[in-house]
């Protein structure tokens, strides 16, 4: 429990085992999604504990995501996938669509769409609409 008897956002969203349920989820629809599964590799299980590690640290869990993998700096590791506003909205649904199926509690999926979004905004590196445009690389 936090302050005043209220639970952590980590605790609300079921610890480091139910982070890692969530993104296991995550990945299972990625891996049938058909705009996103071409982006990801085949194989996805290093994807899985990379996304697992990061979401653990950022809602407040230990920071094994920093200790094996350095600082996140996002955008720069995303620089090689081409993420337009339809990449970005189908990674957001998808991750939201599989925490539905593990918190009960609306207001968990609504905290982290407010904390993400943005975030996942911030990720959009390519413009379809300019023929060969990718800005900000
Ligand atoms: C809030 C938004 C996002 C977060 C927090 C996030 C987080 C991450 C992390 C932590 C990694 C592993 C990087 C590493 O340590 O090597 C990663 C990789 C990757 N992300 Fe994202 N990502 C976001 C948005 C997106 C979006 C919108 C897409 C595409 C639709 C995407 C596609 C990928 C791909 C293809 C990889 C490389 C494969 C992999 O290592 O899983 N990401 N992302």
């Amino acid at each position: 429990m936090g302050e005043h008897g209220t639970q952590t956002m980590l605790e609300r969203l079921g610890g480091a085992e139910g982070i890692r349920r969530w993104i296991w989820r995550f990945y299972d629809r990625v891996g049938q999604d058909a705009l996103l599964a071409p982006l990801f590799p085949a194989e996805l299980t290093e994807s899985r504990v990379k996304q697992a590690a990061f979401f653990l640290e950022f809602f407040g869990g230990p920071p094994e995501y920093t200790q094996r993998y350095g600082q996140a700096y996002l955008r720069f590791k995303h620089r090689r996938v081409t993420i337009g506003r339809a990449e970005r909205d189908a990674w957001l649904a998808a991750l939201l669509a599989s925490l539905r199926e593990e918190v009960t509690d609306a207001e968990v999926v609504a905290e982290v769409e407010r904390r993400i979004g943005p975030i996942a905004t911030s990720m959009i590196n390519h413009d379809p609409a300019r023929k060969d445009a990718y800005y900000f690389r």
